[in-house]
């Protein structure tokens, strides 16, 4: 894994949904789990390389943590320096059963996954919509809403711009402090899609004014 990819740490639902968009649009993406020989067909399809967590994070520019909170607080905490690389958090702090988050609002994931990541630059995007959104947010009629958070201005605008390319209205949240409330918002996504009955297929958008 020499050539630069995005390393996209777990393999799952959003995972999976994230390295689709991304091989789409001719970005290099490599899976990095804890068993790769569990994702190999699934790798192999999506023509994404594969390998232990550290393998995909050698080479990567950009790193994001598409899996449950305590293992991203984990991964985040295991590398002894992330070396500037980019670490996008795409979690949710979700309490078992979908019932409600165990951080909020005076603090957030991805500002406890800074906290423990070594010289990341740590951002926030990629947790406000379901996982088909990400896949494919054109399958909408409307354009996805992306807030994007972060504290280093070009680590933000490099993932802003990414988005962008990956057909998301992607939107500069300003510093990662936002995640406090960007992780809320992503729970009432969770609550209408689930305890509200409305189902995965729709998203949040922007309306701008008439005319
Ligand atoms: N699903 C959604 O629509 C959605 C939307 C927005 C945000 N999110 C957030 O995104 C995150 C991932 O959700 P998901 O639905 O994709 O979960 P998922 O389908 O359960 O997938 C989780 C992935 O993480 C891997 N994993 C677990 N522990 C790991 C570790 N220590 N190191 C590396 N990989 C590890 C799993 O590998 P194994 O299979 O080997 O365990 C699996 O590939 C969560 O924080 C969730 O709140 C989800």
């Amino acid at each position: 894994m020499t050539t630069p990819h995005i390393a996209l740490i777990g393999a799952g639902n959003v995972g999976a949904a994230l390295a689709r968009n991304l091989v789409a649009r001719g970005e290099r993406v490599a899976f990095g789990v804890p068993d790769p020989d569990k994702y190999r067909d699934l790798a192999a399809s999506l023509g994404a390389q594969l390998g232990s967590v550290a393998e995909a994070i050698d080479g990567a520019a950009i790193v994001v943590l598409a899996v449950p909170y305590a293992a991203a607080l984990q991964v985040a905490a295991d590398i002894d320096d992330w070396q500037g690389r980019i670490l996008v958090d795409a979690t949710n702090p979700l309490a078992p059963g979908l019932a409600g988050l165990i951080v909020g609002t005076t603090d957030s994931a991805a500002e406890r996954i800074a906290a423990a990541a070594r010289n990341a630059r740590v951002v926030k995007a990629f947790n406000t919509t379901g996982a088909e959104n990400m896949a494919d947010p054109h399958r909408l009629a409307a354009p996805v809403f992306m807030p994007v958070a972060g504290d280093d201005a070009e680590a933000r605008a490099t993932v802003l711009a990414l988005a962008t390319r990956m057909g998301f209205d992607a939107v500069d949240a300003g510093p990662l402090r936002a995640a406090r409330y960007l992780e809320p918002f992503a729970m009432t996504w969770i609550h209408l899609a689930f305890a509200a009955g409305h189902g995965r297929d729709w998203a949040f958008s922007r309306a701008p004014l008439r005319g």
